[in-house]
C-alpha cells in the first residue's frame, strides 16, 4: 500500500520537488509506519512538532543549521519538558557545508563536593534511589553553555532572536497534546515527595488535559534572562542564584562555584567507516560513537545483506557484536579529561577481527566474556534528539537529556525548570547497574568535576564526503543499538529511512544477558529458535524515538519515529 501525505505541520511551504511518501514494506511490522517528508530545502526533525516548526522559522529568517539547533533546543525545553531542558546536558555534532566537523560536549558534571562512594551506605551497599531521584542525583547542567558555545562559534542570527520563540511559547502557552498531558500527569506519583511539582503539571489547580493551554511564566522569565544576559545568567547571574538556593534548601551539592566553573567544550568526533560510508559520532564522555563503531566494525566482516533483516542469522550476529562492544563499554570508557579511553583500539579492524573469531553459531553467555552481575533494567528513560540540515548544507545532530523522564523531579521553583538525574550515569559502585542496567567500573567512577559516561550518539553518516544521514535517538543504552540498527537497515538491507525507522527493534547490552525486543520483532517460531541457540528474550514496550534525515541526490528526507510525537518540518531555499 502506498499513500501520498502532505505534511500538515508546515507553517512554511517546503520547496517540494519531491513528494512526501508513505511506504509500506512487507517486512516492517511496527504498528505505525513512519512518514517521510522530502524536499530540497532545509529540514528539521525533532520529537515535538512545535519545536520543529520553530527550527523551520529560524531557517526561514535566514538562520543556519546551528541557529536552528539552538532555537529548537530551547523550544524543546518548553514544549517537551520530559527530556528537552535547560537543566540537563547533551552533545552535538556539527558538520559545516565546507566539510569541517565539530563535536560539542555539554555533558553535565559531578559537583565539586561529589565523591566516589557518595551513593553507598555505611556497609558499602548502594542507597536505593539516591542517584536517580531527588536533589543528590543532579549533575551540574550543561545545556545552556553548550547551546551558547555553538551559537558563539557558528551562529548568524542574534542570540536573543533565537530564544524569542521559546519565550513566547512559555509565556503565551501552547495547546497540550494527549501524549504530553498523560506524560505530565504521570508526575502525580512524585507530588508527595516534591509538592512544588504540582505547579509544573497542573493548570489552574486541576490536572492538565488534552487541548489545555500550558503556560510557564517562570520559565519564560528564566529564558528572558538567558536571552538578555547569555549563559552568564544561568551560570553566574540570577538563574545560578535560583539553582544554588534550591540546592541549599534541599541539601544538594551544587554550588555557585560549580555553576561558574562549568564549561562546554569542543572535542573531535569519533570517526570510522562502515562498508565505505564514513561515520562521525560521539566520542567520550559518550560511549555512543565508540561502541557504535565497534559494533559496525565487527558486522562489516559478515554478509548481512544475504541474511536479511530480522532474520535469525542477522539478529544473532548483531546481538553478538553488541554483547562484546557493551562489555568493553563497561570496562574501558569514561570522561577523557580523567581517564584514557582506548578508542582507536576498540574501533580498529584488527580488534573487530579478533572479536569476530570468538562468535560461534550459538549465543555466547555474557558470563564467559567477563564477570557476571545479576541485574534488571528498571525504569524508563528520557532523552531527545533532533537532526537539522540547512540550505547551504550545514548539518547538526543534537541529543540532549535529563536522563529519566523529568530528570531528578527536582523543580527549580522560581526558575520554572527541572533538573537532571544524570549522576546515575556514573558507575556508582563497580558492577552495580544504573537505571539502564548498565554496569561500569573505575573508568566511570564518580570524581569531582568529572563527566558521567553517556550512551548518546548523535551521528552523521557521509557517502563520498557528502552528508548521507543525520540521526540519533533517546533510549539510554538502547541509543547505540538503535542507531546501529538503522544504519544496517539502510546500508545493508537498502531500506528507505522510513522503513528502517518503522522496523521493530531489538537490543543486547552484555548485561543483563538478554535480548530486549519490541513486540512483533520475532515470530513465535523465531523466538523458539533463538532460545535453542541459547538466548533469553525479554519484550520491551518501545525502544527509541529516532529523528533522522537522509540526503540522496540533494533531496533531504526527514523521518520522525512513529513511536514518539515528533514531526519533520522543511523550509524553502531561496
Ligand atoms: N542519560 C542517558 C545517557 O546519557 O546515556
Amino acid at each position: 500500500m502506498r499513500g501520498l501525505i502532505l505534511p500538515n505541520n508546515l507553517a512554511i511551504m517546503p520547496s517540494l520537488i519531491m513528494v512526501l511518501v508513505l511506504l509500506f514494506t512487507p517486512q516492517a511490522t511496527c504498528s505505525q509506519m513512519a512518514t517521510e517528508v522530502c524536499s530540497d530545502g532545509g529540514m528539521i526533525v525533532s520529537a515535538y512538532p512545535l519545536a520543529s516548526k520553530v527550527g523551520a522559522q529560524v531557517l526561514e529568517m535566514g538562520g543556519n543549521a546551528v541557529d536552528a539547533a539552538v532555537a529548537v533546543g530551547f523550544a524543546l525545553a518548553v514544549v517537551y519538558p520530559q527530556a528537552g531542558n535547560i537543566g540537563g546536558g547533551g552533545f552535538s555534532i556539527i558538520r559545516t557545508a565546507s566539510g569541517a566537523d565539530y563535536f560539542v560536549d555539554f555533558r553535565e558534571k559531578a559537583p565539586l563536593a561529589a565523591s566516589r562512594d557518595m551513593y553507598l551506605g555505611g556497609s558499602g551497599k548502594v542507597i536505593e534511589g539516591a542517584s536517580t531521584i531527588g536533589i543528590e542525583a543532579v549533575g551540574v547542567p550543561g545545556t545552556v553553555a553548550g547551546l551558547y558555545l555553538e551559537h558563539e562559534r557558528f551562529g548568524s542570527i542574534p542570540w536573543l532572536q533565537l530564544l524569542r520563540p521559546s519565550i513566547d511559547l512559555a509565556r503565551n502557552g501552547f495547546e497540550v497534546s494527549a501524549e504530553l498531558a498523560a506524560s505530565l500527569n504521570s508526575l502525580e506519583r512524585y507530588s508527595e515527595r516534591f509538592p512544588g511539582l504540582k505547579k509544573f503539571y497542573m493548570v489552574g489547580g486541576k490536572h492538565i488535559e488534552e487541548g489545555d493551554t500550558l503556560r510557564q511564566p517562570r520559565l519564560a522569565r528564566t529564558l528572558e534572562l538567558i536571552a538578555a544576559e547569555g549563559k552568564s545568567a544561568f551560570y553566574q547571574g540570577r538563574v545560578a542564584g535560583m539553582i544554588a538556593d534550591e540546592m541549599k534548601m534541599g541539601g544538594g551539592l551544587i554550588t555557585r562555584e560549580d555553576l561558574a566553573s562549568y564549561r562546554a567544550v569542543f572535542r573531535k568526533p569519533v570517526e570510522g567507516s562502515y562498508r565505505g560510508y564514513k561515520i562521525l559520532s560521539a566520542p567520550p564522555p559518550s560511549s555512543g560513537g565508540t561502541i557504535l563503531l565497534e559494533i559496525l566494525k565487527i558486522l562489516e566482516g559478515y554478509d548481512l545483506t544475504s541474511c536479511g533483516p530480522l532474520s535469525l542469522q542477522s539478529v544473532h550476529l548483531m546481538v553478538e557484536a553488541e554483547r562484546r562492544a557493551f562489555r568493553d563499554r563497561a570496562e574501558y570508557l569514561g570522561d577523557p579529561d580523567f581517564v584514557e579511553n582506548p578508542v582507536s583500539r576498540l574501533i580498529s579492524k584488527e580488534y573487530a577481527d579478533s572479536l569476530r573469531r570468538t562468535i560461534t553459531g550459538n549465543a555466547t553467555p555474557s558470563s564467559t566474556l567477563q564477570g557476571s552481575f545479576n541485574i534488571q533494567v528498571k525504569e524508563h528513560l528520557q532523552t531527545t534528539h533532533y537532526s537539522i540540515i540547512d540550505c547551504m548544507g550545514n548539518a547538526v545532530a543534537t541529543t540532549t537529556t535529563l536522563n529519566s523522564s523529568y530528570g531528578s523531579k527536582v523543580l527549580v521553583e522560581r526558575g520554572g525548570f527541572l533538573l537532571n538525574n544524570e549522576m546515575d550515569d556514573f558507575s556508582i559502585k563497580p558492577g552495580a547497574p544504573n537505571i539502564y542496567g548498565l554496569v561500569g567500573n573505575e573508568a566511570n567512577s564518580i570524581a569531582p568535576g568529572k563527566r558521567m559516561l553517556s550512551s548518546m550518539s548523535p551521528t552523521i553518516v557521509l557517502d563520498g564526503g557528502k552528508i548521507f544521514m543525520i540521526l540519533g535517538t533517546p533510549g539510554g543504552s538502547t541509543i547505540i543499538t538503535t542507531v546501529a540498527q538503522i544504519i544496517v537497515d539502510v546500508i545493508d538491507f537498502r531500506m528507505s529511512v522510513s522503513d528502517a525507522v518503522s522496523m521493530p527493534r531489538f537490543h543486547h547490552q552484555w548485561l543483563p544477558d538478554e535480548i530486549f525486543y519490541e513486540k512483533n520483532a520475532f515470530t513465535e517460531k523465531e523466538m523458539e529458535e533463538l532460545k535453542t541457540m541459547g538466548y533469553e528474550l525479554s519484550e520491551r514496550s518501545s525502544i527509541g524515538d529516532v529523528q533522522v534525515i537522509q540526503v540522496v541526490d540533494s533531496i533531504r528526507c526527514g523521518v520522525s519515529d512513529p513511536r514518539g510525537m515528533g514531526e519533520a518540518a522543511s523550509q524553502w531555499c531561496r
